[in-house]
């Protein structure tokens, strides 16, 4: 019985899942990577490179995205940095290319 209700609560965790993560703070410049920390930017990521035509190297993790905020905390497509190159400047603070 203990391993159903297991599976169960995996089961829900991963439909839940798609939406759980904290949004981004609104004026902030954010490394991908930082976002992808958060715990669901990759799909927006992805998305927002394929909408400003921009390949997806290395997962958008060196690129510079603002943070427009709303429900879903929309981001922006600001700068590639180049692969390695984008810097966690830590809470609170910008984000930025090195
Ligand atoms: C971060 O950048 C945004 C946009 O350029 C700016 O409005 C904001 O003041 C900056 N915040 C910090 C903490 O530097």
């Amino acid at each position: 019985m203990k391993s159903t209700t297991t599976l169960l609560a995996s089961i829900l965790a991963f439909a839940v899942g798609a939406a759980v993560g904290d949004n981004c703070n609104v004026p902030l410049i954010y490394c991908g990577h930082s976002l992808i920390a958060k715990g669901k930017y990759q799909p927006q990521i992805d998305q927002c490179l394929f909408d400003n035509n921009h390949p997806t190297l290395d997962n958008g993790q060196s690129v510079l995205f603002g943070c427009i905020g709303g429900t879903n905390g929309v981001i922006q497509f600001l700068q590639d940095c180049g692969t390695g190159r984008c810097m966690d400047n830590g809470n609170g603070k910008n984000d930025t290319c090195f």
